[in-house]
């Protein structure tokens, strides 16, 4: 069975056919660049973006997998969580196609297809597992039981780790995206050069909880600090851009936010680990491609940590075309009237 996938929840337009929901026959990602000069998504540029490409990059998967849409079997695209326009642009135009053609279509959701990724192209790990889903708008530590069967046992309170990335790096003028920007120029900094507070959540009743607002505060408070202070007599030779850190500086600040961002995930994941006795962690989303988190997870014996490469923690068609694959495989469809929605809604939540 040959599925055409389609993601345009954020700023990433991408179609992609997957064969059998293993394999990949092609895989194409536009990333919208309009926005690193507003350090950060504009959602009426990112939508109508959308509409200009998605016409191109679903020929380009096409054409990349060889294939006609004569060829393909079913359509799935992404429904939620997501921008709202952004998800409608990708979203009517699989409908759209899936209609043309007299094809079974399905909606999916974004969350559950960064699950997916794992699963594409390397031996699929066996449920139950745990899951870490960390993207630009969701962090969930869940119990994994089926494709589509996940509990949530920790999220955020407040932002996303991917959110705490790209606010930090606009802050400081790292660059944009936030958390690959972080990740490059952690990598030349001391992660024990500043030590920021972790938050304290895990004595109530939601001990896989996590929260982000607190580190945030914490590191854009010490850009005040470094603003405040008397200049230097002869200026350090070329700062960060917009940053009041120099160039050392703005390293540490990255290093030590970062270890503590993965910190407040691993905290919690290790406690679900040890409480659920699950030993197999499997990662999604894009904050899953930062090197400090996979090295962490990597360094524990106890623990086996399956990621997707690196290509497919990011948005991209091909978890949306996998996934969308076992649902047809089942005998799912989506009606057309379905529509898109901002808000991750439906899973169930535990609270130990
Ligand atoms: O899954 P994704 O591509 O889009 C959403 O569903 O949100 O995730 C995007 C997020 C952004 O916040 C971005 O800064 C973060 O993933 N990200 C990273 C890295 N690469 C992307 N965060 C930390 N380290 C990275 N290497
Ligand atoms: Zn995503």
């Amino acid at each position: 069975m040959k599925v055409l996938g389609i993601e345009s929840s954020c700023d990433e337009c991408a179609a992609a056919v997957v064969e059998d929901g293993r394999k990949i026959l092609s895989n194409v990602v536009n990333t919208q660049t309009v926005h690193a000069a507003y350090n950060g998504v504009v959602p009426e540029i990112a939508s109508r973006t959308h509409t200009e490409w998605i016409y191109a990059v679903v020929q380009q998967a096409l054409d990349g997998a060889g294939l006609g849409p004569g060829d393909i079997d079913g359509v799935a695209a992404t429904s939620r969580p997501g921008l709202l326009g952004s998800l409608l642009v990708g979203l009517s135009f699989a409908k759209a196609f899936a209609w043309a053609r007299g094809l079974p279509f399905i909606a999916v959701n974004h969350m559950l297809a960064h699950l997916y990724a794992s699963r594409l192209e390397q031996a699929p790990v066996p449920y139950p597992f745990l899951g870490l889903l960390v993207s630009g708008g969701h962090s969930l530590i869940c119990r994994v039981d089926d494709f589509d069967d996940i509990t949530v046992l920790g999220t955020t309170v407040d932002d996303a780790a991917g959110e705490a990335f790209d606010k930090v790096s606009k802050h400081y003028g790292f660059g944009y995206p936030g958390g690959a920007a972080i990740d490059r120029l952690a990598r030349s900094g001391d992660p024990e050069a500043f030590n920021f507070p972790l938050p304290n959540l895990h004595k109530g009743q939601h001990p896989y909880d996590l929260s982000y607002s607190g580190l945030k505060t914490a590191v854009i408070n010490q850009l005040e600090q470094f603003r405040r202070r008397p200049a230097p007599v002869a200026s350090p030779p070329s700062p960060p851009a917009g940053a009041a850190a120099g160039a050392g500086e703005g390293a540490d600040i990255a290093a030590s936010f970062q270890r503590a961002a993965v910190e407040i995930l691993l905290r919690s994941l290790f406690r679900a680990a040890g409480d659920t006795g699950l030993g197999v962690v499997v990662a999604g989303g894009g904050v899953a491609a930062n090197s400090y988190l996979r090295e962490r997870l990597a360094a524990r014996q106890d623990l086996r940590c399956v990621f997707p490469p690196l290509e497919l923690c990011g948005d991209n068609g091909a978890m949306v075309a996998g996934i969308g694959c076992r649902y047809l495989a089942r005998g799912e469809r989506s009606p057309l009237t379905v529509t898109a929605s901002a808000r991750v809604e439906g899973f169930k939540r535990k609270y130990p």
